[in-house]
């Protein structure tokens, strides 16, 4: 009999019930691929338990993997600029990223480059991810970049494509994806980088707007 391969996923590590504090703490166990070997520790979501908007990045970065905490480096720097552009409350959404430990390759010196997480480890992570909408039940969903789009709206969505549009999912009320705050600060030049912040911004408007829609009308009397 050929030896049993374990699968590579998540799930046995994915509690059944409990809320959002139980997944985060069961999270740092998660054995289900690879990644956890070189990397700090679980990077898990993080935000209110009834957020308004749930965005989903690629994975934790260098910064993040050493703080276990989720776009708090220079990508979330570029995050928090456009929701503060746009008018969406930090505090009011969730953050979490499609794959929970930080992927990277020896660069230059002791320097830790990013590197991109592969099919196998985006599927492996996807329980915790399904299990963040489950508790969370955000009215919105903004998939950042197209690791996030890819694991959770298909392998053949394009961001290039439909970013900054509602897409039909059964993930969430609203669903949408745009660019990752990363590329912004890969933009060649400072011309390029406020052109691209600039649609980054445009693409969040609709997300901002369905959020003060919905205060409106549970701040209106009798509703
Ligand atoms: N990039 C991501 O995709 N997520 C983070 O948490 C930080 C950088
Ligand atoms: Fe588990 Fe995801 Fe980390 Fe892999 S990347 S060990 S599936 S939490």
């Amino acid at each position: 009999m050929p030896p049993r391969t374990p699968k590579t996923t998540a799930a046995p590590w994915v509690p059944e019930d409990g809320g959002l504090t139980a997944l985060q703490l069961a999270s740092r166990e998660c054995r289900g691929c690879d990644l956890w070997r070189n990397a700090t520790q679980t990077v898990f979501g993080e935000g209110p338990a009834h957020p308004d908007v749930m965005f989903v990045g690629e994975q934790p970065g260098d910064k993040e993997d050493l703080a276990g905490h989720p776009f708090v480096g220079p990508a979330g720097r570029v995050l928090d600029e456009a929701l503060a552009a746009v008018g969406i409350d930090r505090r009011r959404a969730y953050v979490t990223n499609a794959v929970k430990h930080f992927k990277w390759e020896r660069g230059s010196g002791q320097r830790r480059i990013h590197a991109k997480p592969n099919q196998l480890e985006i599927q492996a992570c996807r329980p915790w991810l399904e299990a963040e909408l489950r508790v969370l039940r955000p009215k919105a969903l903004v998939c950042l970049g197209s690791t996030a789009a890819q694991a959770l709206l298909g392998r053949t969505f394009r961001v290039t494509v439909h970013r900054g549009e509602w897409v039909d999912s059964p993930l969430a009320p609203n669903v949408l994806a745009t660019v990752h705050p990363s590329s912004i600060l890969r933009a060649p030049d400072e011309a390029a980088r406020a052109e691209a912040m600039e649609a980054f911004i445009r693409d969040l408007r609709p997300v901002a707007a369905l959020l003060a829609s919905a205060e409106t009308r549970s701040a209106a009397p009798g509703s």
